[in-house]
């Protein structure tokens, strides 16, 4: 497809020269994001490298990122037909299928619905603006404890293993209408999977390219092929289970109400789309999946910068001393006056970068983008890295430094700089959790901070560097939090 003819006026892709066979599969390296970063120094914002033996597009520069996802949306709003992809979810993924065409967006409506139904709708019972809210503030307030335990016990912890386990029973709660106790190996043999996860579900994964990979024995390609079996089982066993007790007049949990549109799809506005059950009622797998590994990540790149930067720890912690003090614990409501915690977290998002890429986007027909020509089916990466660190768009990009954000009075966030920040995609395709996971990240990071003091134990050493995923994580470490002021026992 790569020698097809260019129409008359377009330009052809400029890149580096393929080799044979393999492309620019040893160019990409073990840090794609940073080696197509470089790469679009050279060639631009809009550039075609080849993997193997199939092209891909490079899309880096914020300009270039709203020009192909915002206003040509519907052109880049594909998934490409991928072999990792076709692994999850039996291949009936919202978020990773081939599928981009009036069955995706009955999906992704019916997702959104759900979330709205489940998550973001006024809580009536407590104090609590919203039924996530409630989840999120019960979480918190048991993982504080659950760190309080463990060095009374132990004396350390590692924080992913907790974090993973709250957050995973906040989505649990949604979808399920469920929650697990940290000690719980069923959840915590699940959910301590999602680093194989990643390594095999990221952008230039070669066994997506080069079809030889998928033959060649490969203990991620292996772990991450039981991943998805473990997955599915673990949904399937909970939506048998909601089936047999489904009531019409009590809908309890998002699966309910998947399983409630399932019969009720005939007298449906959408009941021209031909959809089945299971693509029905597989929309769970996905709010499941994508709703735990990405928060935790966010919230452990939280605490290595919070135990790395002292003195940034502190400032949160006056913060939240002066706006809420010591007698409550932080709500929703208090986010709007908590301007140095907002500056903290896109700073974490920006100086991480942990989803380097979105998840593959593919051309949805022929198309052009800044004059070049670009057919239907390209496989399109889009660098969020690359926009997070631009000398052109950031001072400095390669310091940690919340007060970025602070507008110049320093009383608020300036917004500007803040939408510079790429985490959640842009356009057709961009994430239907994002609200969900700020608040997630806002409400544990808060609460944790307010109680807790965060440090690193003596000797141990910090490991920052990222290993490249679809979500990139840092090196597991041993962490203590010190109390600091009395706290009553969890309930
Ligand atoms: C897609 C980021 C939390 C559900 C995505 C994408 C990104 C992303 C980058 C891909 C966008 C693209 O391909 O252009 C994040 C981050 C999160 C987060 C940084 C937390 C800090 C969540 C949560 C949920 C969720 C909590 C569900 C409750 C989804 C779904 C998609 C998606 C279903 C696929 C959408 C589609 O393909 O149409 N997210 N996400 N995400 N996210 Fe999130």
């Amino acid at each position: 497809s790569f020698h097809q003819k260019i129409p008359k006026g377009l330009k052809k892709l400029p890149g580096p020269r393929p080799y044979p066979v393999i492309g620019n599969a040893l160019e990409l390296g073990n840090n794609p994001h940073l080696s197509l970063t470089e790469m679009s120094q050279t060639y631009g914002d809009v550039m075609q490298i080849q993997i193997g033996m199939r092209p891909v597009l490079v899309l880096s520069g914020l300009d270039t990122l709203k020009q192909a996802l915002l206003k040509q949306g519907d052109d880049f709003s594909g998934r490409p037909d991928l072999y990792t992809f076709r692994l999850i979810g039996d291949g009936q993924s919202l978020t990773f299928s081939h599928d981009s065409g009036d069955v995706w967006k009955a999906r992704r409506r019916l997702a959104q619905n759900a979330l709205k139904t489940f998550a973001v709708s006024p809580c009536t019972s407590t104090s609590c603006s919203c039924l996530v809210e409630e989840h999120i503030c019960k979480e918190a307030t048991y993982l504080v404890s659950k760190f309080l335990d463990l060095m009374e016990t132990k004396g350390s912890f590692d924080p992913y293993r907790y974090v993973v386990v709250s957050v995973a029973n906040v989505i649990c709660a949604m979808c399920f209408g469920t929650r697990y106790n940290h000690e719980d190996q069923e959840l915590v043999s699940l959910v301590n999977l999602t680093d194989e996860f990643g390594k095999a579900a990221a952008s230039g994964n070669l066994a997506d390219f080069i079809p030889l990979f998928q033959y060649l024995p490969s203990s991620t390609m292996e772990t991450f092929k039981k991943i998805n079996v473990k997955f599915t089982t673990f949904v399937q066993k909970l939506v048998k289970e909601h089936y047999m007790s489904f009531d019409k007049g009590n809908i309890r949990d998002i699966t309910d109400s998947l399983i409630e549109h399932c019969q009720e799809k005939k007298v449906d506005e959408n009941a021209n789309i031909q959809m089945s059950d299971q693509k029905i009622v597989n929309i769970v797998n996905d709010l499941f999946g994508a709703g735990f590994d990405t928060v935790t990540t966010a919230l452990s790149w939280s605490l290595m910068y919070l135990v790395a930067h002292p003195e940034i720890q502190r400032k949160l912690q006056e913060e939240l001393d002066h706006v809420i003090g010591r007698e409550r614990k932080p709500r929703l409501s208090d986010r709007a006056m908590l301007p140095y915690a907002e500056a903290f977290m896109l700073e974490m998002y920006r100086h991480s970068s942990f989803l380097p890429f979105t998840i593959p986007h593919c051309t949805t027909k022929d198309t052009a983008l800044n004059g070049y020509y670009i057919p239907k089916n390209t496989c399109v990466f889009v660098n969020q890295w690359q926009v997070n660190h631009d000398q052109k768009i950031w001072k400095d990009p390669f310091t940690f430094n919340p007060e970025r954000f602070l507008s110049t009075e320093g009383t608020g966030v300036n917004k500007t700089e803040a939408e510079k920040v790429q985490t959640f995609g842009m356009g057709k395709r961009r994430c239907i959790g994002e609200a969900i996971g700020r608040m997630e990240v806002f409400l544990f990071l808060t609460t944790m901070v307010q109680q807790l003091e965060f440090i690193k134990p003596e000797g141990e050493k910090l490991d920052m560097s990222a290993e490249y995923g679809l979500t990139m994580k840092h090196k597991r470490c041993m962490l203590q939090a010190r109390p600091r002021f009395p706290t009553e026992s969890a309930e």
